[in-house]
Formats: structure tokens, C-alpha cells, sequence
């Protein structure tokens, strides 16, 4: 149903990009502009208002706002045909009976993409209090145990500076992470402006990837390549995405066996489409469950917390990997299966010329 009422009322209402409608005293919906009929189902005009709405809280408030004669404001989420968060402000005024001969007006505002931002904060605030408290905790006790009963005890000390060492540098790499990802994110609309052959920046840099293991842990298997493209890309930050997956795959693979890195041309990107170059990064061991996979590149998300925390880890690894890949208009695709292993691959777009 749409609004085929023309009167100078009409249009008046039609000058608000935002849902309006107006009501009389008896809770009759007696008119509506556009943006209130494409987001409520409105059925009639002339009826009341629980015909066309079902938020029982804002008839609620509606009622209320007729019976004390007072302006009154209420969010409500709608569900249908998408999640939205509305601001509903109810206003009774007898100076619109005037205009539309009724005196309630109600405006609503569509808050949802604030009320979002505000829980993505809350919960980074949440999360980063809670990532240090552990460390600082650990810092107290020793300091405690330091200072009375192990003061004169030699080789306490020395076990104790060794893990006052590792808690301070996993708490200086988390702030580095952090200040990483709030660049990263800075910088995403910057092209990124390198020629890159991503094989001889693999091959490269490989020393860099195995810094903290043993050698000869990866194999890179790249038969199926013959030429391939460069990509324009930021040489620094792909070296961080591959150093990323890379440690992680050493990191919770199958110990000692190989990584394996292997690059190919790919018609299609998945989700963005166009053509690309995918490099998949290939360990074996434990399987990682479907429902964690979405949720691995959120900032601080672990499978298995102390496991990720007794080999350094901050959960933020692949949180920059993503943010890297966004700005490179590229993704990253996770699989994994039962008793075989865990895949990453990285899509990055050829051409981009963005
Ligand atoms: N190859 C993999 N196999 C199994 N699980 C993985 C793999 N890569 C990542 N994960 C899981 O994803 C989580 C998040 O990885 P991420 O790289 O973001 O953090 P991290 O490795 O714990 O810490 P950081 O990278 O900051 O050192 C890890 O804690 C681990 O549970
Ligand atoms: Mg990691």
C-alpha cells in the first residue's frame, strides 16, 4: 500500500526524510509519509495504530504520551526485513490539530548503525581490560612473592624475572598489535601503491616467517605456477599477513611437519569476484570447528585461550590479516577439515586499480 493522498498535508509530511505519522487522540493512524510506509507494513489509514504496528511497547508509550498530554521518547528494534534500531519521538501538541486536525506527531530515527558502533566499543573496552588484567595480575603476584617470601631465594628470582620478562613483552606486543590494527583501519580507503611479485616475496622473506622456529618448515609447492602477475599491494603489510598465517600455522599445526604454501591464479574471488591471485597456507593437525571460523579474525578471539596465551599470543593476529586484506580490496578464506588440517588463503585481486 502507498500513500496516494495529495493533500497539502500530505506533502508537508513528505518534506521529512525520516518515518513520520500522525495521529489523533483515539490512536487513528490518520496520516503517513513514504518513509513510514516502507518501513512499517502499514495497512490503513483511518484505523488505529495497532493494525499496521505490532511493538507493543511503542502503543504502550503512544497511549500513554495521548493520556498525559506529553512529549515522550522510545527505541525500539524492528526485526523484519533486516534488524534496525529505531528512536520513536512521540509528540503530543495541540497545535497541529491546526494542520492535520489530530495532535500527535511521532518521528522516528533510525539509530541502529550508532547503536552498533557503541557495543563495538563496549565490548573492545571490555575485552582489552580483560586481555591485560591477566598479565598485570601475574606481574603483582611475582612482585609480591619477590619482595617476602622468596626475597632471599636465588633461583626464584631468576624464574620469577624470566616470566616478569615474558608478561611485559606479550603486554608491549599487544599494544604494538593494537597500534598496528588502529593504522590499518586509518588507512583503509589509502591505495596501496608497491609492485609485487608475490613468489619472490615469499621466497624472500622466508627467514623472516621462521624467525622464532627451526628451519625447513615450509614447503612451498609451486608447481602449478608458471607466470604470474605482479599485484599492486603495500610490501610491508603483506609481509605481516603472510608472517601471520605462517606462525600460526607452525604454531598450532602438527609439530614438525612442513607448512605448505602454494599460489595460484583464480578467475573468480570468492565473495568479491574478479580475478586474482589466491595463496593458500596449508598445516596440518587438529581441526579448527565451524562455529569458531567465522569469528577468528575478531580482535582477541581464541579457540583455546591459555593454549594461544602459553605461546605468546595476543588474538590479534588475524584481526590485522583482515584489516591488511580489506585495504588490499583482497580476503581471506578459512577451511578446515577432520583429521587433515587447516587451510588459509589469501585472495588478492590482479588489475586493481582501484
Ligand atoms: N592454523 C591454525 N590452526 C588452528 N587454529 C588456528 C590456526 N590459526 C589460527 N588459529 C586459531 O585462531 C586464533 C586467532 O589467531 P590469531 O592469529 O588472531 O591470534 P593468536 O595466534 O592467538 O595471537 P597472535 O597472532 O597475536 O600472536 C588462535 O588463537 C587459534 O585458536
Ligand atoms: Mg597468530
Amino acid at each position: 500500500m502507498s500513500n496516494t493522498n495529495d493533500s497539502p498535508e500530505m506533502r508537508l509530511l513528505e518534506v521529512f526524510p525520516s518515518p513520520v505519522m500522525i495521529l489523533t487522540e483515539k490512536r487513528e493512524l490518520k496520516y503517513a509519509n513514504s518513509a513510514a510506509f516502507e518501513i512499517f507494513n502499514i495497512r490503513a489509514l483511518g484505523s488505529d495504530l495497532s493494525l499496521s504496528i505490532r511493538v507493543p511497547e511503542l502503543l504502550e508509550a503512544i497511549s500513554l504520551a495521548i493520556k498525559e498530554k506529553k512529549h515522550s521518547e522510545i527505541e525500539i528494534s524492528l526485526t523484519v526485513p533486516f534488524y534496525r534500531v529505531l528512536r520513536a519521538n512521540i509528540i503530543s501538541n495541540a497545535n497541529l490539530v491546526e494542520f492535520f486536525n489530530a495532535s500527535i506527531m511521532i518521528v522516528f530515527l533510525d539509530i541502529t548503525s550508532q547503536i552498533f558502533s557503541d557495543k563495538v566499543r563496549q565490548d573492545f573496552i571490555a575485552n582489552l581490560s580483560h586481555e591485560l588484567k591477566s598479565p598485570l595480575s601475574s606481574l603483582i603476584g611475582i612482585i609480591e612473592t619477590l619482595s617476602g617470601p622468596a626475597r632471599d631465594d636465588e633461583n626464584a628470582r631468576l624464574r620469577f624475572l624470566k616470566l616478569m620478562k615474558d608478561e611485559t613483552h606479550r603486554m608491549k606486543r599487544m599494544v604494538d598489535d593494537l597500534l598496528s590494527l588502529a593504522k590499518f583501519e586509518g588507512r583503509g580507503s589509502i591505495k596501496p601503491k608497491d609492485q609485487i611479485n608475490i613468489i619472490q616475496l615469499l621466497n624472500t622473506n622466508q627467514e623472516l616467517f621462521l624467525a622464532r622456529y627451526k628451519k625447513n618448515l615450509i614447503d612451498f609447492n609451486m608447481k602449478q605456477m608458471t607466470e604470474i602477475p605482479n599485484i599492486t599491494g603495500d610490501q610491508d603489510e603483506l609481509i605481516r599477513v603472510f608472517q601471520n598465517l605462517i606462525d600460526n600455522a607452525i604454531k598450532y599445526g602438527e609439530e614438525n611437519s612442513p607448512v605448505i604454501i602454494e599460489v595460484f591464479m583464480v578467475t573468480h574471488i570468492p565473495d568479491l569476484g574478479g580475478k586474482g591471485l589466491a595463496i593458500s597456507i596449508f598445516n596440518k593437525g587438529e581441526d579448527i570447528a565451524p562455529e569458531h571460523i567465522p569469528r577468528l579474525t575478531e580482535r582477541f578471539y581464541r579457540i583455546d585461550k591459555s593454549r594461544s596465551r602459553e605461546l605468546g599470543g595476543t588474538g590479534l593476529g588475524l584481526a590485522i590479516v583482515k584489516h591488511i586484506l580489506v585495504r588490499h580490496r583482497g580476503i581471506l578464506k578459512i577451511e578446515s577439515k577432520k583429521g587433515y588440517g587447516s587451510t588459509f588463503i589469501v585472495y588478492l585481486p590482479i588489475n586493481n586499480s582501484h
